[in-house]
C-alpha cells in the first residue's frame, strides 16, 4: 500500500491535501511543528497475526489513538497497513500523525463515523479485516451542555461502524469504552471487575455505556467478533488541551493559574499514553474475542495534588520529584524551571524555588499566598464522580504491565506542552478557560466566576 490521505472530492497529493485539509477546516497549526516533536509510540511487539493484514483505527488524529496508529504504523511495518479514520473534529491534529506521511503502510481518510457511506467506502477501499474504535466526543464537560451531538456520535456512529462492519465481514472489531461506564466508585469500595454492573452518572459516561450495549448485541444477534475495553484516564503528549493535565501546562506556561472545579478533591487514575498503546497492542493480539477488559493504572491523584504536582514540574513551587531514575521510562530530562522571561510575566508572588516559605501552605512547604497566586476555584460539574476504581487483573494475565510512573510520564508530558502545545493545533486560548463550550467545530470560552477558595468557602480578610 502507498501512503494516501483519502478526501472525498478532494485532492490526491498527499502533503497538497494536507495543507488543504489544514487550510479548509480552519486548522492554525504551524506548518512544520510536528517535525520538531520526538516520535512517541508504545514498547510492546508481537508476532504479527496472520489473519490481520488492514487495520481501521477511528478517531486516529485523536489522542489516544494516534499513538496507537503511530504505534502499529512503526512497529509492524510489513505486517499491517493502518488506516487513520476521521473527521477531524475540533480536538484532532493532522500533526498527531504527520511523521506517518511517508510510510507505505500508513493511509489518512477523512471521513464520519456517522456516514455509512464514508465507513462503507473506507473498508472496501482498503479491504479492512480489523477495526479499532476510538471515535467519540470525549471531553465530559463538554457533554453537559452538548448531550445530543455526544448521542449522536458516540451512539448512532458506533451503531453506524457495527451495521458497516457486519456487512462486510470484518474478523475483529476492538471497541474502546472507558472506566466512566461503572460510573463512581467509593474509596472504600473494591476495584471493580469487568463483570460489574454499569451505571453511568454523565451524558459521556451514557452514551459510552449505551455504545457498548449495541456492541454486545451485534457479537449475540449476528457473532460479530467483538473485544470492548474500558480503560481509565490516559494522559500523555498529543492530548487536545481541554483535559486537566495539558491545560494546566498550558495555562501555567502562559503564567496563568490555573482553574479547579469544585473543591480539587475527586480523584483520578492516569496511565500514561505509551502504557496504554501497549495494552491495546497486547489485546489486538493476545485478547480473545467476546471479552470485555479493563485497563487500569495503580496512580491515583486529586486534581488539586495534580494541580501542585504540576506546579512541581514547571518550577513554580517545590515538591517536584524530579529525577530521571527509571530505565524504564521514557526518556527525558527534567523541564527547566520557568524561564526568568516567564517568571517576569508572572509578576508578584511567584516561587521558583523548592520548599518556598513559611507560614500556612501544604506539605511540600508551599506557602498559602503561592499556591493561592496559581491555584484557582469554579463551580462543580453537574455531577462529578468522586473516584473511578477499575481492576485490570484480566489484561494483566495476557501480560501487559504499566510500565511509566506517573512522575516520570508527567515529566515528559509537562516537557512537550511546553515546546509544543502553543503550535500544536493552533490558537488554544479558548479552550483553556474552566467550562468552554462548543459550537460546532467552533470553541467558545465561558465566562465562569472564579475565586482564591472552593465554593463555600470564604478565605481569610473575606
Ligand atoms: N482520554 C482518556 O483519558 C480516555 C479514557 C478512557 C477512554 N477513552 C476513550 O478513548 C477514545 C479516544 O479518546 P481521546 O481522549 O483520545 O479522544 P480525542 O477527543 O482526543 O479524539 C477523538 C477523535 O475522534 C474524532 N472524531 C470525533 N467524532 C468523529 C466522527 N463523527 N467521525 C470520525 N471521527 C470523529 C475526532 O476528530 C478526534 O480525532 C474515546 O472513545 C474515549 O471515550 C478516553
Amino acid at each position: 500500500m502507498t501512503m494516501t490521505i483519502t478526501i472525498p472530492n478532494g485532492s490526491t497529493s498527499p502533503n497538497a491535501v494536507a495543507n488543504d485539509l489544514c487550510q479548509a477546516q480552519g486548522f492554525l497549526e504551524e506548518y512544520g511543528v510536528w517535525k520538531e516533536a520526538p516520535v512517541l509510540i508504545g514498547t510492546t511487539k508481537f508476532e504479527p497475526l496472520p489473519d490481520v493484514k488492514n487495520i481501521m483505527v477511528t478517531g486516529g488524529a485523536g489522542f489516544i489513538a494516534s499513538w496507537l496508529v503511530r504505534h502499529l504504523t512503526l512497529t509492524y511495518p510489513h505486517a499491517y497497513n493502518v488506516i487513520s479514520f476521521d473527521k477531524l473534529d475540533y480536538c484532532s491534529s493532522l500533526n498527531n500523525t504527520m511523521v506517518l506521511n511517508d510510510r507505505r503502510n500508513f493511509a489518512f481518510y477523512q471521513g464520519d463515523i456517522t456516514d455509512p457511506r464514508d465507513v462503507l467506502d473506507c473498508l472496501e477501499r482498503y479491504n479492512i479485516d480489523t477495526i479499532f474504535h476510538f471515535a467519540a466526543q470525549s471531553h465530559v464537560d463538554l457533554s453537559f451542555g452538548n448531550s445530543y451531538t455526544f448521542t449522536h456520535t458516540n451512539v448512532y456512529g458506533t451503531h453506524v461502524l457495527l451495521e458497516s462492519a457486519k456487512k462486510v465481514g470484518i474478523k475483529r472489531f476492538i471497541h474502546v469504552s472507558t472506566d466512566e461506564v461503572y460510573g463512581e466508585v467509593k474509596d472504600d469500595d473494591d476495584d471493580l471487575l469487568e463483570s460489574s454492573i454499569l451505571a453511568p452518572t454523565n451524558p459521556y459516561a451514557a452514551s459510552k455505556a449505551a455504545a457498548e450495549m449495541l456492541v454486545h448485541s451485534y457479537q449475540k444477534s449476528f457473532k460479530l467478533p467483538a473485544i470492548i475495553v474500558r480503560s481509565n484516564n490516559v494522559y500523555g503528549p498529543h492530548q487536545y488541551p481541554e483535559k486537566i493535565i495539558p491545560k494546566f501546562t498550558c495555562l501555567l506556561a502562559r503564567s496563568k493559574p490555573v482553574v479547579l472545579h469544585g473543591d480539587g478533591s475527586p480523584t483520578r487514575r492516569y496511565l500514561f499514553a505509551g502504557d496504554a498503546a501497549d495494552a491495546f497492542d497486547t489485546i489486538l493480539h493476545r485478547g480473545q474475542l467476546g471479552q470485555i477488559y479493563n485497563v487500569g493504572s495503580h496512580d491515583e491523584i486529586s486534581n488539586l495534588a495534580l494541580a501542585k504536582k504540576i506546579l512541581a514540574q514547571m518550577g513554580i513551587v517545590g515538591g517536584a520529584s524530579c529525577s530521571s531514575s527509571s530505565s524504564s521510562s521514557p526518556s527525558a530530562s527534567c523541564p527547566p524551571p520557568l524561564s526568568s522571561k516567564e517568571k517576569e510575566k508572572a509578576g508578584d508572588g511567584v516561587d521558583t524555588g523548592a520548599g518556598a516559605g513559611a507560614g500556612d501552605g501544604d506539605d511540600n512547604g508551599n506557602d498559602a499566598t503561592t499556591l493561592t497566586r496559581w491555584i484557582k476555584y469554579t463551580h462543580d460539574r453537574p455531577f462529578n464522580d468522586h473516584r473511578y476504581a477499575v481492576d485490570a487483573t484480566k489484561l494483566r494475565a495476557l501480560g501487559w504491565r504499566q510500565r511509566t510512573s506517573f512522575d516520570d510520564g508527567l515529566r515528559v508530558t509537562v516537557d512537550w506542552y511546553r515546546r509544543f502545545g502553543e503550535r500544536w493545533w493552533g490558537d488554544i486560548s479558548k479552550v483553556l478557560t474552566p467550562f468552554p463550550v462548543l459550537a460546532g467545530r467552533e470553541v467558545l470560552s465561558d465566562h465562569e466566576p472564579v475565586s482564591d477558595h472552593p465554593p463555600g468557602v470564604t478565605g481569610r480578610g473575606e
